[in-house]
């Protein structure tokens, strides 16, 4: 049984998605803790479930590794990143880059949802960006975490039509009815040994 920790910073409707799915005893994998950077309102989803949570906030250390290493020793407690199996961290809407030496610690068992097809539009404002270029079609892709900022190797992706006059709002629950899905269909795929992180390539 694959043990994964998910780390959110906002709604946490992908943890929703994925709370709900391991509820399910024929799901091959169990949320064993939930880890924020803030007062997430997705939390919320955690304590529904009965999932251990934590809060660990970058403003309380002095430095983004501090912040990794607190983040790390956190999840690592809950047997995610110790002993013979490696477990999965899930990034789902985790707003906040994660420092080099905590994706060192977890790699390449760490991977990251991203509401674009990477390579294009990474970044903090990637259905924005799609939007201001004039991108015809769009999707998500679930993809291992590196050191970059949304380049690690691509896993998974679904695209979306971009429809005329549609607000980056409206795109964006689009896509996130197809990115929950294919969330919960990654981590099932890598419980499995379907999916081999180590052997992912880069985009
Ligand atoms: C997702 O689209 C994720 O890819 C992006 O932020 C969104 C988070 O949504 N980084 P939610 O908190 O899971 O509802």
């Amino acid at each position: 049984m694959l043990k994964v920790a998910v780390l959110i910073s906002g709604g946490g409707s992908n943890l929703e998605a994925l709370l709900e799915a391991a509820a399910d005893p024929a799901f091959p994998a169990r949320i064993v803790c939930v880890g924020s950077d803030t007062e997430a309102p997705g939390l919320a989803h955690a304590e529904a479930a009965g999932v251990p949570a934590f809060i660990i906030r970058p403003g309380d250390y002095d430095s983004r590794e501090e912040w990794g290493q607190v983040l790390a020793a956190a999840i690592q407690e809950h047997g995610v990143g110790t002993g013979p199996e490696p477990g999965l961290v899930v990034s789902a809407g985790l707003m906040r880059i994660l420092p080099p030496g905590f994706v060192r610690e977890f790699s390449p068992h760490l991977i990251n949802t991203h509401p674009a097809l990477l390579p294009l539009y990474p970044g903090a404002h990637a259905v924005r960006d799609a939007l201001a270029a004039g991108a015809a079609v769009t999707g998500v892709t679930v993809h291992v975490i590196d050191e970059g900022v949304d380049t690690g190797p691509t896993l998974r992706q679904a695209t979306v039509e971009v429809r005329p006059g549609e607000t980056e709002a409206e795109l964006h629950e689009r896509i996130k009815r197809l990115e929950r899905p294919l969330l919960v269909q990654t981590v099932r795929e890598i419980a499995l040994g379907e999916l081999d992180l180590a052997a992912a390539e880069a985009p």
